[in-house]
Protein backbone atom coordinates (compact mmCIF):
# COMPACT_ATOMS: atom_id res chain seq x y z
CA UNK A 1 0.00 0.00 0.00
CA UNK A 2 1.78 3.11 -1.19
CA UNK A 3 1.61 6.25 1.04
CA UNK A 4 1.60 9.90 -0.93
CA UNK A 5 3.63 12.90 -0.49
CA UNK A 6 1.97 15.90 -1.83
CA UNK A 7 4.34 19.48 -3.25
CA UNK A 8 3.84 22.39 -4.37
CA UNK A 9 4.92 22.38 -7.91
CA UNK A 10 5.16 25.98 -8.65
CA UNK A 11 5.35 29.41 -5.79
CA UNK A 12 3.48 27.54 -3.60
CA UNK A 13 -0.49 28.41 -2.52
CA UNK A 14 -1.58 26.00 -5.62
CA UNK A 15 -4.44 24.54 -3.69
CA UNK A 16 -2.14 21.82 -1.56
CA UNK A 17 -4.43 22.53 2.06
CA UNK A 18 -7.34 21.80 -0.54
CA UNK A 19 -5.73 18.44 -1.93
CA UNK A 20 -4.80 17.25 0.94
CA UNK A 21 -7.92 17.59 3.06
CA UNK A 22 -9.92 15.79 0.26
CA UNK A 23 -6.93 13.16 0.08
CA UNK A 24 -7.00 13.08 3.87
CA UNK A 25 -10.48 11.25 3.81
CA UNK A 26 -8.37 8.03 2.64
CA UNK A 27 -5.67 8.41 5.23
CA UNK A 28 -4.69 6.97 8.33
CA UNK A 29 -1.92 9.51 9.12
CA UNK A 30 -1.01 13.33 7.71
CA UNK A 31 2.82 14.77 8.17
CA UNK A 32 4.42 17.97 7.95
CA UNK A 33 7.91 17.84 6.94
CA UNK A 34 8.84 21.10 6.77
CA UNK A 35 8.55 24.85 6.72
CA UNK A 36 6.74 26.42 9.48
CA UNK A 37 3.84 29.32 9.98
CA UNK A 38 4.94 30.82 6.45
CA UNK A 39 2.52 28.07 5.10
CA UNK A 40 -1.74 29.13 4.67
CA UNK A 41 -3.58 26.06 3.66
CA UNK A 42 -7.00 26.85 2.92
CA UNK A 43 -9.82 24.38 3.08
CA UNK A 44 -13.87 25.19 2.37
CA UNK A 45 -16.11 22.15 3.65
CA UNK A 46 -19.83 23.43 3.13
CA UNK A 47 -19.87 27.22 4.93
CA UNK A 48 -16.86 26.61 6.66
CA UNK A 49 -13.37 28.05 5.42
CA UNK A 50 -10.58 26.86 7.61
CA UNK A 51 -6.83 28.22 7.34
CA UNK A 52 -4.27 26.26 8.61
CA UNK A 53 -0.66 27.43 8.82
CA UNK A 54 1.30 24.82 11.25
CA UNK A 55 -1.57 21.96 12.04
CA UNK A 56 -1.67 19.55 9.08
CA UNK A 57 -4.73 19.91 6.98
CA UNK A 58 -5.55 16.00 8.05
CA UNK A 59 -6.53 17.79 12.02
CA UNK A 60 -10.15 18.45 10.22
CA UNK A 61 -11.05 15.29 9.89
CA UNK A 62 -9.63 13.87 13.56
CA UNK A 63 -6.61 11.96 11.36
CA UNK A 64 -4.06 11.51 13.22
CA UNK A 65 -1.44 14.85 12.48
CA UNK A 66 2.10 15.10 12.60
CA UNK A 67 4.34 17.59 12.80
CA UNK A 68 7.69 16.47 12.21
CA UNK A 69 11.41 17.38 12.41
CA UNK A 70 11.84 19.13 10.23
CA UNK A 71 9.32 21.45 10.87
CA UNK A 72 10.03 24.95 12.34
CA UNK A 73 7.44 25.72 15.09
CA UNK A 74 6.77 28.82 16.64
CA UNK A 75 4.59 26.94 20.08
CA UNK A 76 3.28 30.30 20.66
CA UNK A 77 1.40 30.36 17.18
CA UNK A 78 0.63 26.41 17.66
CA UNK A 79 -1.16 27.01 20.94
CA UNK A 80 -3.10 29.88 19.12
CA UNK A 81 -3.88 28.09 15.98
CA UNK A 82 -5.00 25.04 17.88
CA UNK A 83 -7.48 27.47 19.72
CA UNK A 84 -8.60 28.98 16.89
CA UNK A 85 -9.28 25.27 15.32
CA UNK A 86 -11.02 24.28 18.35
CA UNK A 87 -13.49 27.43 18.26
CA UNK A 88 -14.39 26.27 14.80
CA UNK A 89 -15.07 22.62 16.46
CA UNK A 90 -12.18 21.03 15.59
CA UNK A 91 -10.98 18.92 18.33
CA UNK A 92 -6.89 18.98 18.53
CA UNK A 93 -5.75 17.04 21.68
CA UNK A 94 -2.57 15.09 21.73
CA UNK A 95 -4.35 11.80 20.68
CA UNK A 96 -4.89 13.25 17.23
CA UNK A 97 -1.47 15.85 16.96
CA UNK A 98 2.18 14.60 17.28
CA UNK A 99 4.85 17.40 17.27
CA UNK A 100 8.53 16.07 17.07
CA UNK A 101 10.38 16.22 20.05
CA UNK A 102 13.71 17.20 17.76
CA UNK A 103 11.92 20.04 15.81
CA UNK A 104 13.61 23.43 16.40
CA UNK A 105 11.81 26.27 17.65
CA UNK A 106 10.59 29.79 16.18
CA UNK A 107 11.26 32.04 19.20
CA UNK A 108 10.31 36.08 19.52
CA UNK A 109 13.59 36.87 17.96
CA UNK A 110 13.51 34.99 15.13
CA UNK A 111 10.39 37.05 13.82
CA UNK A 112 12.31 40.32 15.01
CA UNK A 113 15.05 39.43 13.22
CA UNK A 114 13.42 38.37 9.83
CA UNK A 115 11.55 41.83 9.31
CA UNK A 116 15.41 43.50 10.50
CA UNK A 117 16.71 42.09 7.59
CA UNK A 118 14.42 42.56 5.59
CA UNK A 119 14.15 46.44 6.86
CA UNK A 120 17.78 46.57 5.68
CA UNK A 121 17.43 45.00 2.40
CA UNK A 122 15.61 47.72 0.87
CA UNK A 123 14.19 47.48 -2.55
CA UNK A 124 16.23 43.88 -2.12
CA UNK A 125 13.94 42.47 0.09
CA UNK A 126 13.08 38.76 -0.40
CA UNK A 127 9.09 39.64 0.66
CA UNK A 128 9.78 37.16 3.73
CA UNK A 129 6.08 36.18 5.78
CA UNK A 130 7.81 37.52 8.19
CA UNK A 131 7.60 34.60 10.76
CA UNK A 132 11.14 33.73 11.45
CA UNK A 133 11.41 30.83 9.26
CA UNK A 134 15.27 31.82 7.87
CA UNK A 135 16.44 32.79 10.61
CA UNK A 136 15.01 29.67 12.57
CA UNK A 137 16.82 27.60 10.18
CA UNK A 138 20.08 29.49 10.42
CA UNK A 139 20.37 28.67 14.06
CA UNK A 140 19.13 25.12 13.44
CA UNK A 141 21.74 24.46 11.31
CA UNK A 142 24.64 26.25 13.16
CA UNK A 143 23.46 23.87 16.25
CA UNK A 144 22.33 26.42 18.70
CA UNK A 145 18.69 26.01 18.11
CA UNK A 146 16.32 25.60 21.07
CA UNK A 147 14.26 22.39 19.65
CA UNK A 148 11.10 20.99 21.65
CA UNK A 149 12.60 18.14 23.75
CA UNK A 150 14.79 21.38 25.74
CA UNK A 151 11.60 22.82 26.80
CA UNK A 152 10.64 19.99 28.43
CA UNK A 153 14.40 20.23 30.19
CA UNK A 154 14.11 22.85 32.50
CA UNK A 155 17.50 22.41 33.51
CA UNK A 156 19.37 22.45 30.34
CA UNK A 157 17.31 25.67 29.12
CA UNK A 158 19.36 28.18 30.75
CA UNK A 159 22.63 27.26 29.22
CA UNK A 160 20.64 27.02 26.23
CA UNK A 161 19.28 30.37 26.43
CA UNK A 162 22.63 31.91 27.30
CA UNK A 163 24.24 30.35 24.26
CA UNK A 164 21.87 31.51 21.80
CA UNK A 165 21.80 35.08 23.15
CA UNK A 166 25.30 34.86 22.70
CA UNK A 167 25.00 34.86 19.25
CA UNK A 168 22.02 36.77 18.81
CA UNK A 169 22.61 39.71 21.01
CA UNK A 170 25.97 40.56 19.29
CA UNK A 171 23.50 40.20 15.53
CA UNK A 172 21.17 42.49 17.29
CA UNK A 173 23.53 45.14 18.32
CA UNK A 174 24.89 44.97 15.14
CA UNK A 175 22.16 46.09 13.79
CA UNK A 176 21.31 49.01 16.30
CA UNK A 177 18.53 46.95 17.77
CA UNK A 178 17.49 46.23 21.31
CA UNK A 179 19.15 43.60 22.63
CA UNK A 180 17.26 40.44 24.07
CA UNK A 181 16.57 39.60 27.85
CA UNK A 182 17.71 35.86 28.61
CA UNK A 183 15.67 36.35 31.81
CA UNK A 184 12.48 37.37 29.93
CA UNK A 185 13.17 35.04 27.39
CA UNK A 186 14.10 31.81 30.09
CA UNK A 187 10.66 33.29 31.56
CA UNK A 188 8.88 32.88 28.19
CA UNK A 189 9.78 29.52 27.77
CA UNK A 190 9.02 27.93 30.88
CA UNK A 191 5.75 29.23 30.36
CA UNK A 192 4.95 27.99 27.21
CA UNK A 193 6.80 24.40 28.04
CA UNK A 194 4.20 22.91 30.03
CA UNK A 195 1.33 23.74 27.26
CA UNK A 196 2.86 22.46 24.41
CA UNK A 197 4.43 19.42 26.29
CA UNK A 198 1.29 17.34 26.32
CA UNK A 199 1.72 17.04 21.79
CA UNK A 200 5.61 16.43 22.12
CA UNK A 201 6.37 12.76 21.00
CA UNK A 202 8.77 10.92 19.45
CA UNK A 203 7.70 11.26 15.88
CA UNK A 204 9.99 8.71 13.97
CA UNK A 205 8.61 5.64 16.46
CA UNK A 206 5.19 7.17 15.84
CA UNK A 207 5.48 6.49 12.25
CA UNK A 208 7.11 3.09 12.62
CA UNK A 209 4.53 1.68 14.71
CA UNK A 210 2.01 3.76 11.61
CA UNK A 211 4.04 2.00 9.10
CA UNK A 212 4.03 -1.69 11.03
CA UNK A 213 -0.13 -1.40 11.52
CA UNK A 214 0.35 -0.50 7.14
CA UNK A 215 -1.82 2.94 7.70
CA UNK A 216 -1.71 4.93 4.66
CA UNK A 217 0.41 8.18 5.21
CA UNK A 218 0.10 11.37 3.62
CA UNK A 219 3.08 13.53 3.76
CA UNK A 220 1.54 17.20 3.26
CA UNK A 221 4.28 19.92 2.04
CA UNK A 222 4.36 23.54 2.34
CA UNK A 223 5.27 25.64 0.02
CA UNK A 224 6.40 25.09 -3.54
CA UNK A 225 9.17 23.67 -5.49
CA UNK A 226 10.54 27.17 -6.76
CA UNK A 227 10.89 28.51 -3.23
CA UNK A 228 13.29 25.04 -2.35
CA UNK A 229 16.19 26.50 -0.85
CA UNK A 230 18.26 24.34 -3.28
CA UNK A 231 15.91 23.98 -6.49
CA UNK A 232 13.88 27.67 -6.61
CA UNK A 233 14.66 31.01 -7.52
CA UNK A 234 17.73 32.12 -5.23
CA UNK A 235 17.63 33.83 -3.20
CA UNK A 236 13.78 34.26 -3.46
CA UNK A 237 13.32 31.18 -1.47
CA UNK A 238 12.46 30.11 1.57
CA UNK A 239 14.88 28.38 3.99
CA UNK A 240 13.77 24.67 3.82
CA UNK A 241 13.74 21.94 0.84
CA UNK A 242 10.06 21.92 0.03
CA UNK A 243 10.57 18.89 -2.53
CA UNK A 244 9.47 15.32 -1.99
CA UNK A 245 13.02 14.19 -0.65
CA UNK A 246 12.13 15.98 2.26
CA UNK A 247 9.21 14.25 3.67
CA UNK A 248 11.54 11.42 4.83
CA UNK A 249 14.65 13.76 6.23
CA UNK A 250 11.79 16.13 7.79
CA UNK A 251 9.60 13.43 9.62
CA UNK A 252 12.36 10.14 10.04
CA UNK A 253 10.75 7.79 7.66
CA UNK A 254 12.61 5.47 5.35
CA UNK A 255 13.04 7.69 1.35
CA UNK A 256 11.28 4.58 0.16
CA UNK A 257 8.26 5.27 2.51
CA UNK A 258 7.66 8.41 0.79
CA UNK A 259 5.52 6.94 -2.14
CA UNK A 260 3.91 8.65 -5.03
CA UNK A 261 4.79 11.76 -4.80
CA UNK A 262 1.28 14.21 -5.74
CA UNK A 263 2.60 17.62 -7.41
CA UNK A 264 -0.16 20.21 -6.80
CA UNK A 265 -0.22 22.85 -9.73
CA UNK A 266 -2.38 25.44 -10.61
CA UNK A 267 -3.50 26.28 -13.59
CA UNK A 268 -2.18 29.69 -14.08
CA UNK A 269 0.77 30.83 -12.04
CA UNK A 270 0.99 32.55 -9.15
CA UNK A 271 3.57 34.22 -6.75
CA UNK A 272 3.58 36.33 -3.14
CA UNK A 273 7.00 38.21 -2.39
CA UNK A 274 9.63 39.27 -4.61
CA UNK A 275 11.85 37.11 -7.08
CA UNK A 276 12.21 36.24 -10.80
CA UNK A 277 8.33 35.20 -12.57
CA UNK A 278 8.84 35.32 -16.60
CA UNK A 279 5.28 34.48 -17.36
CA UNK A 280 3.78 37.61 -14.86
CA UNK A 281 1.25 39.86 -16.04
CA UNK A 282 1.12 43.41 -15.62
CA UNK A 283 -1.60 43.97 -17.63
CA UNK A 284 -5.65 43.64 -17.49
CA UNK A 285 -5.26 39.90 -17.44
CA UNK A 286 -3.12 39.13 -14.45
CA UNK A 287 -5.87 41.88 -13.13
CA UNK A 288 -8.44 39.31 -14.04
CA UNK A 289 -6.43 36.01 -12.66
CA UNK A 290 -5.72 37.96 -9.38
CA UNK A 291 -9.80 38.80 -8.95
CA UNK A 292 -11.10 35.59 -10.34
CA UNK A 293 -8.68 33.49 -8.47
CA UNK A 294 -8.71 35.68 -4.96
CA UNK A 295 -5.40 35.21 -5.01
CA UNK A 296 -4.37 37.18 -1.55
CA UNK A 297 -1.90 35.33 0.48
CA UNK A 298 -3.57 33.25 3.46
CA UNK A 299 -0.95 34.43 6.01
CA UNK A 300 -0.21 37.87 4.98
CA UNK A 301 -3.26 39.38 3.58
CA UNK A 302 -0.54 40.53 0.22
CA UNK A 303 -1.35 40.55 -2.93
CA UNK A 304 0.13 37.36 -5.50
CA UNK A 305 1.35 38.20 -8.48
CA UNK A 306 -0.29 36.43 -11.39
CA UNK A 307 1.15 35.28 -15.22
CA UNK A 308 -0.04 32.79 -17.70
CA UNK A 309 0.85 29.35 -16.61
CA UNK A 310 4.57 28.26 -17.05
CA UNK A 311 4.60 24.66 -18.53
CA UNK A 312 8.39 24.92 -18.34
CA UNK A 313 9.18 25.70 -15.15
CA UNK A 314 6.93 23.05 -13.52
CA UNK A 315 8.48 20.22 -15.82
CA UNK A 316 11.28 21.22 -13.96
CA UNK A 317 9.76 21.04 -10.66
CA UNK A 318 8.36 17.22 -11.39
CA UNK A 319 12.04 16.26 -12.45
CA UNK A 320 13.44 17.56 -9.87
CA UNK A 321 11.06 16.39 -7.18
CA UNK A 322 10.03 13.26 -8.75
CA UNK A 323 6.55 14.09 -9.14
CA UNK A 324 4.62 11.25 -10.37
CA UNK A 325 1.23 12.71 -11.17
CA UNK A 326 -0.06 16.45 -10.72
CA UNK A 327 -3.29 17.75 -9.35
CA UNK A 328 -4.35 20.40 -11.64
CA UNK A 329 -6.12 23.07 -9.10
CA UNK A 330 -7.96 26.20 -10.41
CA UNK A 331 -9.20 25.64 -13.58
CA UNK A 332 -12.20 27.40 -13.50
CA UNK A 333 -10.44 30.23 -12.77
CA UNK A 334 -9.48 30.14 -16.75
CA UNK A 335 -13.24 30.48 -17.72
CA UNK A 336 -14.07 32.61 -20.25
CA UNK A 337 -11.08 33.80 -21.60
CA UNK A 338 -10.91 33.94 -25.24
CA UNK A 339 -7.41 32.24 -25.47
CA UNK A 340 -4.25 31.48 -23.00
CA UNK A 341 -0.94 31.23 -23.09
CA UNK A 342 1.35 28.86 -21.94
CA UNK A 343 5.05 29.90 -21.34
CA UNK A 344 7.24 26.78 -23.20
CA UNK A 345 10.73 28.15 -22.17
CA UNK A 346 12.16 30.86 -22.50
CA UNK A 347 14.37 33.97 -24.33
CA UNK A 348 17.61 34.95 -22.22
CA UNK A 349 19.47 37.04 -23.72
CA UNK A 350 18.89 35.89 -27.56
CA UNK A 351 19.32 32.21 -26.29
CA UNK A 352 16.39 30.07 -25.49
CA UNK A 353 16.12 27.90 -22.40
CA UNK A 354 13.43 25.19 -22.41
CA UNK A 355 14.72 25.15 -18.45
CA UNK A 356 15.33 28.29 -15.85
CA UNK A 357 18.68 28.43 -15.06
CA UNK A 358 19.94 28.69 -12.02
CA UNK A 359 21.72 32.42 -11.94
CA UNK A 360 20.14 34.74 -10.76
CA UNK A 361 21.06 37.30 -13.58
CA UNK A 362 19.44 34.80 -16.05
CA UNK A 363 16.50 34.26 -13.83
CA UNK A 364 16.08 37.86 -13.99
CA UNK A 365 16.52 38.31 -17.95
CA UNK A 366 14.50 35.42 -18.68
CA UNK A 367 11.37 36.52 -21.05
CA UNK A 368 9.11 34.01 -21.38
CA UNK A 369 8.35 32.02 -24.76
CA UNK A 370 4.39 31.33 -25.28
CA UNK A 371 2.51 28.69 -27.69
CA UNK A 372 -0.96 29.75 -27.61
CA UNK A 373 -4.41 28.10 -27.12
CA UNK A 374 -7.92 28.17 -27.36
CA UNK A 375 -10.30 28.84 -24.06
CA UNK A 376 -13.51 28.43 -23.41
CA UNK A 377 -16.84 30.23 -22.67
CA UNK A 378 -18.40 27.72 -20.73
CA UNK A 379 -18.58 27.33 -16.50
CA UNK A 380 -15.87 24.34 -15.32
CA UNK A 381 -16.76 25.73 -11.82
CA UNK A 382 -17.83 22.88 -9.30
CA UNK A 383 -17.50 20.35 -12.41
CA UNK A 384 -17.38 16.99 -10.73
CA UNK A 385 -16.53 14.64 -13.65
CA UNK A 386 -14.72 14.73 -16.98
CA UNK A 387 -17.81 14.90 -19.03
CA UNK A 388 -18.85 17.95 -17.51
CA UNK A 389 -15.69 19.68 -18.97
CA UNK A 390 -15.61 21.58 -22.37
CA UNK A 391 -13.33 19.88 -25.02
CA UNK A 392 -11.30 22.50 -25.02
CA UNK A 393 -10.99 22.72 -21.08
CA UNK A 394 -9.73 19.22 -21.67
CA UNK A 395 -7.38 20.35 -24.66
CA UNK A 396 -5.76 22.47 -22.44
CA UNK A 397 -5.28 19.67 -20.12
CA UNK A 398 -3.48 17.76 -22.17
CA UNK A 399 -1.51 20.29 -23.42
CA UNK A 400 -0.04 20.81 -20.52
CA UNK A 401 0.09 16.96 -19.55
CA UNK A 402 2.21 16.86 -22.91
CA UNK A 403 4.29 19.72 -21.77
CA UNK A 404 5.13 19.16 -18.15
CA UNK A 405 5.94 14.83 -19.24
CA UNK A 406 3.43 13.86 -16.23
CA UNK A 407 -0.17 12.99 -16.08
CA UNK A 408 -2.88 14.81 -14.15
CA UNK A 409 -4.12 12.40 -11.57
CA UNK A 410 -6.91 15.12 -10.02
CA UNK A 411 -8.57 17.72 -11.19
CA UNK A 412 -9.75 21.11 -8.62
CA UNK A 413 -12.77 23.09 -9.87
CA UNK A 414 -13.60 25.05 -6.98
CA UNK A 415 -12.43 25.61 -3.81
CA UNK A 416 -15.10 23.24 -2.56
CA UNK A 417 -13.81 19.90 -1.23
CA UNK A 418 -15.90 17.85 -3.10
CA UNK A 419 -15.60 19.74 -6.55
CA UNK A 420 -12.50 17.04 -7.29
CA UNK A 421 -12.31 14.69 -10.44
CA UNK A 422 -10.38 11.46 -9.55
CA UNK A 423 -8.05 10.78 -12.15
CA UNK A 424 -6.30 7.96 -10.96
CA UNK A 425 -5.38 7.64 -7.09
CA UNK A 426 -2.41 8.41 -5.72
CA UNK A 427 -2.71 5.70 -3.24
CA UNK A 428 -3.33 3.13 -5.27
CA UNK A 429 -1.55 4.15 -8.67
P1 LIG B 1 -2.00 26.19 -0.45
O1 LIG B 1 -1.08 27.09 0.29
O2 LIG B 1 -1.32 25.45 -1.55
O3 LIG B 1 -2.77 25.26 0.45
O4 LIG B 1 -3.07 27.13 -1.15
P2 LIG B 1 -3.86 28.37 -0.48
O5 LIG B 1 -4.91 27.82 0.41
O6 LIG B 1 -2.90 29.35 0.09
O7 LIG B 1 -4.44 29.06 -1.77
C1 LIG B 1 -5.28 28.40 -2.65
C2 LIG B 1 -6.62 29.13 -2.71
O8 LIG B 1 -7.35 28.65 -3.82
C3 LIG B 1 -7.49 28.89 -1.50
O9 LIG B 1 -8.24 30.03 -1.25
C4 LIG B 1 -8.39 27.73 -1.93
O10 LIG B 1 -9.64 27.73 -1.26
C5 LIG B 1 -8.57 28.06 -3.39
N1 LIG B 1 -8.78 26.91 -4.28
C6 LIG B 1 -8.24 25.67 -4.19
N2 LIG B 1 -8.61 24.93 -5.26
C7 LIG B 1 -9.39 25.72 -6.03
C8 LIG B 1 -10.05 25.55 -7.29
O11 LIG B 1 -9.99 24.51 -7.93
N3 LIG B 1 -10.76 26.62 -7.78
C9 LIG B 1 -10.83 27.80 -7.13
N4 LIG B 1 -11.52 28.80 -7.67
N5 LIG B 1 -10.21 28.00 -5.94
C10 LIG B 1 -9.50 26.98 -5.41
P1 LIG C 1 2.05 27.75 1.23
O1 LIG C 1 2.39 26.49 2.01
C1 LIG C 1 3.51 31.15 -1.03
C2 LIG C 1 7.32 32.92 0.21
C3 LIG C 1 7.31 34.31 0.80
C4 LIG C 1 8.67 34.81 0.32
C5 LIG C 1 9.54 33.56 0.45
C6 LIG C 1 10.34 33.48 1.75
O2 LIG C 1 0.83 28.44 1.70
O3 LIG C 1 2.08 27.48 -0.23
P2 LIG C 1 9.69 32.92 4.27
O4 LIG C 1 8.76 33.61 5.20
O5 LIG C 1 9.37 31.48 4.03
O6 LIG C 1 11.13 33.11 4.62
O7 LIG C 1 9.49 33.71 2.86
O8 LIG C 1 8.65 32.46 0.38
N1 LIG C 1 6.43 31.93 0.89
C7 LIG C 1 5.29 31.48 0.36
N2 LIG C 1 4.65 31.82 -0.78
N3 LIG C 1 3.02 30.18 -0.26
C8 LIG C 1 3.65 29.81 0.88
O9 LIG C 1 3.26 28.75 1.62
C9 LIG C 1 4.82 30.51 1.26
N4 LIG C 1 5.67 30.42 2.30
C10 LIG C 1 6.65 31.30 2.06
O10 LIG C 1 6.26 35.06 0.28
O11 LIG C 1 8.61 35.14 -1.03
MG1 LIG D 1 -0.94 29.04 0.91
Amino acid sequence: MANVAVIGSQWGDEGKGKIVDWLSERADVVVRFQGGHNAGHTLVIGNKTYKLSLLPSGVVRGKLSVIGNGVVVDPWALLKEIEILRGQGVAVTPDVLAVAENAALILPLHSKLDLLREEARGAGKIGTTGRGIGPAYEDKAARRAIRLCDLLDPDALDGKVQNLLQHHNALLRGLGAEEVNAAELLAQLRGVAPKVAPFVKTVWQLLDAARKRSDRILFEGAQGSMLDVDHGTYPFVTSSNTVAGQAATGSGIGVGAVGYVLGITKAYTTRVGSGPFPSELHDQIGQTLGERGHEFGTVTGRKRRCGWFDAALVRQSAKVGGINGIALTKLDVLDGFEELKICIGYDINGQHFDYLPSAAHLQAAAKPVYETVEGWSESTRGARSWAQLPATAIKYIRRIEELIEVPVALLSTSPERDDTILVTDPFTD
